[in-house]
């Protein structure tokens, strides 16, 4: 039996200036799922976050942990913010601990699991030095980290890759699903990009434009342990068509037929 750990009720989200972030956004993780949240820029992922992290307030609807009502209450949900916000003056392994540190848990505990992660998360080598020598990969990781080892089993990642380039970010996506692998906890992911979210995901949610609110649920049903390749089958690119489609991104028809727009415009200086 699946059990439901989060579950978000009809959320509204308004800014003290009037801005409608969020206007009724209901979804659910199940224990262990991988779920991702996928919707064009400025549409409230980010919003919808700190809410579920108890950083800001819902204006309505629920925010529901193990059946309990959460909204308001940090620290019951692991949480890594779109910036990584990796600590200048600390070391690696000081930005590591600092989780647990603001917990009040032993700082020698701490220590000790962070120095037994580090190689899974390809930091071996790094830990004392200061987070601007490391590439933007190995930051995104010392953030991740740091939100793994705040121990909480329920993870959100805000678009973890969104800053890096195309060829690190592949390499993170293997990464990451082997450690979810392992792992298995549950995880709200956040991301603008079709392919990471089909990839990763056990579910896919859309939002729609600003303000944000569900348009559509995918299940994706491609068999685990999933791979790179994966994104060149036949399931995986009917699957991508429907959310380009959901996400009106797919090109007009008379645009797909021939690549071009059948008429082209004219302008006034023709020659
Ligand atoms: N603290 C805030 N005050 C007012 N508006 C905000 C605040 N934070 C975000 N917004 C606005 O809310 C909308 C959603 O932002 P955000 O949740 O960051 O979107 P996303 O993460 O999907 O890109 C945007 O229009 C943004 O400018
Ligand atoms: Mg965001």
């Amino acid at each position: 039996m699946t059990k439901v750990r989060l579950k978000l009720e009809e959320v509204h989200k308004t800014y003290p200036d009037g801005l409608v972030a969020l206007d009724g956004v209901s979804l659910s993780v199940e224990e262990g799922e991988f779920v991702t949240i996928i919707g064009p820029s400025g549409c409230g992922k980010s919003t919808l976050f700190n809410l579920i992290a108890g950083l800001d307030l819902p204006g309505r609807g629920k925010i529901l942990l193990d059946g309990r009502e959460i909204a308001g209450r940090t620290g019951l949900v692991g949480y890594m913010p779109q910036k990584d916000l990796l600590l200048p003056w600390r070391t690696v392994l000081e930005n590591l601990i600092l989780g647990p540190e603001l917990a009040g848990e032993p700082r020698e505990r701490a220590r000790r699991e962070a120095l037994e992660m580090l190689p899974w998360f390809g930091l071996e080598g790094f830990t004392h030095s200061y987070p601007a020598t490391l590439s933007g990969g190995m930051r995104q990781r010392a953030a991740f980290l740091r939100t793994v080892l705040c121990h909480k089993d329920v993870m959100l990642l805000d678009e973890p890759f969104g800053a890096l380039d195309a060829l690190t970010r592949a390499q993170m996506q293997v990464w990451l699903l082997d450690l979810w692998e392992r792992l298995r906890r549950t995880v709200l992911f956040v991301t603008h990009d079709i392919d990471e979210a089909l990839l990763l995901s056990d579910r896919v949610y859309v939002l729609s434009a600003r303000p944000g609110r569900v348009r559509s649920e995918m299940a994706v049903r491609l068999a685990r342990p999933r791979r790179l390749e994966m994104v060149t089958t036949a399931t995986f690119m009917q699957m991508k068509k429907t959310l380009l489609e959901t996400m009106e991104l797919a090109a007009p028809a008379a645009l797909a037929a021939n690549g071009k727009p059948d008429r082209t415009p004219q302008t006034g200086a023709v020659g």
